[in-house]
């Protein structure tokens, strides 16, 4: 086991997915990057796959359609794959979505989508979701503590997605209880969050069902309209759209605010040029702040599964048709041969191409709406609750040991209470 307040030792892979490095696994990436930056390991499930960690192989991993993100490719035999948590395992309708297909199914669906989530759509977004930060705030900020992972990070999402797609204020709570129990229990009893998903699949192709006679202005009436050279997304790709639309982006923002919080409190220079910037009523900063936030510490660790197709070279290494290949995002954007320090956060930091948000033809179709609601939900914590402050010693936090994303459990936090 490494010590994580130093590089690893050259000889020594690092254990990886133990408790320390949830807590901390860049010391291990950096081994990685240096020693073995294509790497075979066994997961915690039992299955084997590369880790590609230097950033231009992953950046070209990302983009090489020998690479299929269809789990029907994986050479394991689908019986040794019973509990690997790999999506799409489950032949379920609701499996064959954007992160699960090639192209042209990719294309086509995209395509489709795009003209729903357009960039236009969240722009007018903005003022509702300023409505709901500060909403969120408004139930802490009398106590003069909080958890902000949970009263915070964890609903302004939720609620968020749901309001954008059109599904109804008195069943939104109903969401934030099936994601809830989705994101405590990810890779948990599998009973509680099959239920979980089942409700939420339930209720979305109830939900398209109805807005089919009666659409409305939202982003599912969108999904129904939408039409390609006369195509049309199907009730059920609607509905496993709707669905992708609400898993991929909840888990990641309550992070983006999470770990972008955590790393404020850890670099309390960068939190003053930032909380400064803002009283001077500036926005500049802010956006690049939050790009160096993804780039430094972002939710998503790994980039969801690639299987190869035929065999191909990535770094040097021969990787075997059907091997499952895991692009580590967290590792490529603190590789020093493409960021200048990586390993220090610089919210001023221009050159920042990161692949917090993927690259290449999965690129993350959230990432204004993730944008949008980091941004805002940054700069309304700092500017109302000026003197935000960690409750608990720094050491005592505790991160998700998940293997796709990267956050904390809790984030207990202390303020001057507002009247
Ligand atoms: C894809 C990151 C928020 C919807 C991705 C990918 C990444 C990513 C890395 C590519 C995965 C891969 O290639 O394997 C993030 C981060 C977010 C965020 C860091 C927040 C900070 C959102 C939001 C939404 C969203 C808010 C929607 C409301 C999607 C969708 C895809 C995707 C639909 C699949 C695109 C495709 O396969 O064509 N995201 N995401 N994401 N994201 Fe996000």
């Amino acid at each position: 086991m490494h010590d994580q307040s130093s590089t690893p030792s050259v000889g020594a892979a690092p254990e990886l997915f133990t408790w320390e490095f949830a807590t901390d696994p860049y010391p291990a990436y950096a081994w990685l990057r240096e020693n073995a930056p294509v790497h075979r390991t066994r997961l915690p499930s039992g299955v084997e796959a590369w880790l590609v960690t230097r950033y231009a192989d992953a950046r070209q991993a990302l983009a090489d359609q020998r690479l299929s993100k269809n789990p029907a490719h994986h050479a394991e035999p689908a019986h040794a794959r019973g509990k690997t948590g790999i999506p799409g395992e489950r032949k379920a309708e609701l499996m064959t979505h954007l992160l699960n297909i090639d192209p042209p199914d990719h294309t086509r669906l995209r395509r489709l989508v795009s003209k729903a989530f357009t960039p236009r759509r969240v722009a007018e977004f903005t003022p509702r979701v300023q409505a709901l930060t500060d909403h969120l705030i408004d139930a802490f900020a009398g106590r003069g503590e909080a958890d902000l992972i949970h009263e915070f990070a964890f609903p302004l999402p939720i609620y968020a997605i749901c309001e954008m797609l059109g599904v109804p204020r008195e069943d939104q709570d109903d969401f934030r209880d099936w994601a809830g129990m989705m994101i405590r229990h990810g890779g948990g009893p599998r009973g509680g969050v099959a239920r979980s998903v089942k409700q939420m699949r339930t209720y979305l192709g109830e939900l398209i069902h109805r807005k089919r006679d009666d659409l409305g202005d939202d982003l599912i009436s969108d999904l129904i309209r939408a039409s390609d050279h006369g195509d049309h997304l199907t009730e059920g790709e609607a509905t496993a759209m709707a669905f992708i639309l609400l898993f991929a982006g909840f888990e990641t923002t309550v992070n983006l605010i999470g770990n972008g919080v955590h790393s404020l409190f850890m670099n309390p220079v960068q939190r003053e040029r930032l909380q400064a910037s803002l009283a001077a009523g500036e926005s500049g900063l802010l956006a690049t702040g939050v790009e160096e936030l993804l780039r430094y510490d972002g939710p998503v660790e790994l980039a969801t599964w690639r299987f190869a197709t035929e065999p191909l070279t990535i770094g040097g290494e021969r990787i075997g048709t059907g091997d499952p290949v895991l692009v580590v995002l967290a590792a490529a954007d603190r590789d020093p041969e493409r960021f200048a320090d990586p390993d220090t956060l610089d919210l001023s930091r221009t050159d920042n191409q990161h692949l917090g948000y993927g690259h290449g033809i999965h690129y993350c179709l959230g990432a204004p709406l993730a944008r949008l609601e980091g941004q805002t939900a940054l700069a309304t914590l700092l500017t109302r609750l000026p003197d935000l402050e960690l409750a608990v010693p720094a050491q005592d936090l505790r991160w998700r040991g998940g293997l796709i994303m990267r956050g904390l459990r809790t984030l207990p936090v202390r303020f001057t209470a507002q009247n």
